[in-house]
């Protein structure tokens, strides 16, 4: 334990690689047989089996639903589409060329201050607004996207599940079969964007909540921090990097010159699970089927060559959102708008998170490791020259 001093007590790790920072019950990642369980559920049974609202309420509220606790579940989604006035008026003032990351922050920050718990922390209440901010973040980015984008606006419909909304809210695509087929693959990316442990949006979230902030500080915080392209953006910088490529016999070429000039590989590697993410084989596997369902193979086929060569040359791996921005190019998702769509997934996990900190809750104060110049001594302003 520190002395009274408060000399740190461990050694020091560079972005506190390894370091156990805090407990938690909602996520368990293992590179190991167990892999990757949300409060003990495989990943792969929840992505084969569940949908996403199951997957946010068992995140939120503790445990999966029966049949009617996920049927008021969803009707209480679907009351909370309608976006408050001042969000409204933001959104109408919104500068032409901002990013979806940033109108999110902001207008997340706005609905914090309009929400009618907003003055109560109480686990309950904090609950609540988890699941009003799950419905009105996916009205908040189409409506923002469409505005800006000179699109009719459209409304959520209470015949569709999230995902099919989710997916006719930001590409006009509902009812046909291939939209049935490209919001059930939504569906499973969103299960697995849902929650991953003391991530650095997770984590941003509850150092936040540690001091006792309201939830809505802490999801903005947690927003800010996903938006970069170590983190969340990634999945928008991978599209970027399949449509440079364009087409497979490109592919090898382009990928060995990134590496020889030291390029960041957007969509590979990961902080912890260096030996593959789990979710990856997942997302693939339904990114290849529904390649196959659109009739259009050209960027899978470059993805699966992109991850056999760096495999191959750096022994990295595909993380959860390689495959995934595979799957939004097909489904015709704004580029842009792939973040914002993970922080509609993530939600759930931030909330889950925040609650969770908040009902044992110890302010989060790591130490420094000093690297300054040694004690100075004072000379006044007269004599300096
Ligand atoms: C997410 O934490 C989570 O759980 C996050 C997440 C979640 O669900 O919340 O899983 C979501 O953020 C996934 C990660 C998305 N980011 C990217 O795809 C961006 C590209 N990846 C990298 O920048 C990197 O792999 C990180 C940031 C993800 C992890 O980096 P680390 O652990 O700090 O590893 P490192 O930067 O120290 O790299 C180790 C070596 C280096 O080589 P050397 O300098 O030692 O020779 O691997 C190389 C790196 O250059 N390397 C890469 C690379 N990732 C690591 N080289 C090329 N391309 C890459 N993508």
């Amino acid at each position: 334990m520190s002395d009274t001093g408060g000399n740190p007590k461990t050694d020091y790790s560079p972005g506190l690689e390894g370091v156990l920072a805090g407990e938690s019950a909602l996520c368990q990642v293992d590179e190991g047989a167990s892999g990757l369980r949300y409060r003990g559920y495989a990943i792969g049974d929840l992505a084969e089996q569940a949908s996403f609202e199951e997957v946010a309420y068992l995140l939120l509220l503790g445990r999966l639903p029966t049949r009617k606790e996920l049927d008021d579940f969803s009707a209480q989604l679907r009351a909370q589409w309608v976006l408050p006035g001042p969000v409204e008026a933001f959104i109408g003032v919104v500068p032409p060329d901002a990013h979806p990351m940033d109108i999110l922050r902001t207008g997340v920050s706005l609905l914090g201050m309009t929400d009618p718990d907003a003055a109560d922390g109480s686990h309950e209440a904090n609950v609540r607004k988890s699941i009003r901010l799950l419905a009105q973040i996916p009205v908040l980015i189409a409506s923002a996207y469409r505005l800006g984008h000179a699109k009719r606006q459209v409304q959520p419909s209470a015949d569709l599940n999230f995902s099919e909304n989710l997916l006719y809210m930001l590409t006009d695509r509902q009812g046909d079969k291939t939209a049935r087929a490209m919001a059930r693959v939504l569906d499973v990316s969103l299960i697995l964007y849902a929650e991953h442990e003391f991530n650095a949006s997770t984590f941003a979230a509850r150092v936040a909540a540690s001091t006792l902030t309201d939830l809505h500080a802490a999801i903005t915080a947690a927003i800010g921090t996903l938006k970069g392209p170590l983190h969340g953006g990634a999945n928008e910088a991978v599209a970027a990097m399949l449509l440079e490529i364009k087409s497979r016999d490109r592919a090898e070429r382009w990928v060995r010159e990134a590496l020889a000039s030291k390029r960041r590989v957007m969509g590979f590697g990961h902080r912890v699970l260096k030996q593959g993410d789990p979710r990856s084989a997942i997302i693939q596997r339904q990114a290849e089927i529904l390649s196959r369902t659109c009739g259009d193979t050209r960027w899978y086929e470059i993805a699966t060559i992109l991850d056999r060569t760096m495999q191959q040359e750096k022994g990295l791996y595909p993380n959860l959102d390689f495959y995934t921005a595979v799957a939004y190019l097909l489904m015709g998702i704004p580029r842009d708008l792939y973040t914002p769509a993970f922080v509609c997934s993530r939600i759930a996990g931030w909330g889950a998170h925040v609650i969770e900190q908040q009902d044992h809750n110890r302010l989060i104060r790591p130490r420094a490791l000093y690297t300054g110049p040694p004690p100075q001594t004072y000379v006044p302003l007269a004599q300096r020259t």
